[in-house]
């Protein structure tokens, strides 16, 4: 017997079948990685049985890969790909300039990539990700293992410049051991509380040595569908 939805659950599912609509024939896609991401593969393999749809998929870790093959999407990698169509992707939080922290999922390296050569980024999300300023969520910073704490002392300088040199800086564990990104490195979440300047935060982070990716996605989404409980949802 099929289990009941929660009410989170509901409002994740609602977003992603509302983009699965924005999905064409023929189209070349960049599949998100959470759950929220999760609803949207498999209703995208929902319309692949129902209806024949045909589309490639670029998977954003290795557990969408995995989904999306079960689900019968043609999984290909970006570089056969060359350029998408389409990101659908989840997020931690959203501002209203569509500016977004992602990452809570440890994939945002493989997802800004995978973004950055798509046309278009549609994210989904429950209205819970909805913020006026980001930065309650911490924010993901991926990093080397190779002189970690190094890199980590350089972050936190410059966090000091830019007035957040008290924030607390945690490793993204996953039980008792660190966890380990798809790409083989660290991560370091940084509890800001408040990004006054989300540019400014990220271009300082990538400039430090060490530092592969941060989870601020800056002018890359141009459209958030906000699922509710009752299945409606809204576009932002
Ligand atoms: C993974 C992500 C996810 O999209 C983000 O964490 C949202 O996840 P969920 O849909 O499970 O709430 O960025 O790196």
């Amino acid at each position: 017997m099929a289990q009941e939805l929660s009410a989170a659950d509901k409002a994740k599912a609602a977003a992603a079948e509302r983009s699965v609509e924005f999905v064409e024939d023929g189209m070349r896609l960049g599949l998100g990685t959470g759950s929220t991401a999760a609803f949207m593969v498999r209703a995208l393999g929902r319309r692949i049985r129902e209806e024949g749809l045909r589309i490639t998929g670029v998977p954003t870790s290795y557990a969408t890969g995995q989904l999306a093959r079960e689900q019968g999407i043609d999984v290909i990698t970006l570089d056969e790909a060359g350029w998408l169509d389409l990101t659908i992707d989840g997020a931690d939080e959203f501002d209203p300039r569509l500016t977004l922290i992602k990452g809570g999922g440890g994939a945002h390296l493989q997802e800004k990539i995978v973004a950055s050569a798509s046309s278009r980024m549609i994210v989904i999300a429950d209205a819970g990700k909805r913020v006026e300023e980001l930065g309650a969520f911490p924010l993901p910073v991926e990093v080397l293992k190779f002189g970690e704490r190094a890199s980590e002392a350089l972050i936190r300088r410059a966090l000091t410049v830019l007035d957040m040199g008290d924030a607390e800086i945690t490793p993204r564990m996953r039980g008792a051991e660190r966890l380990v990104t798809d790409e083989g490195n660290h991560i370091l979440d940084l509890h800001l509380g408040r990004i006054g300047n989300p540019r400014a935060l990220s271009a300082a982070l990538n400039q430090v040595p060490g530092v592969v990716e941060n989870g601020l996605f800056i002018d890359l989404c141009d459209t958030v569908i906000v699922g509710h409980e009752d299945g409606n949802s809204e576009i932002v």
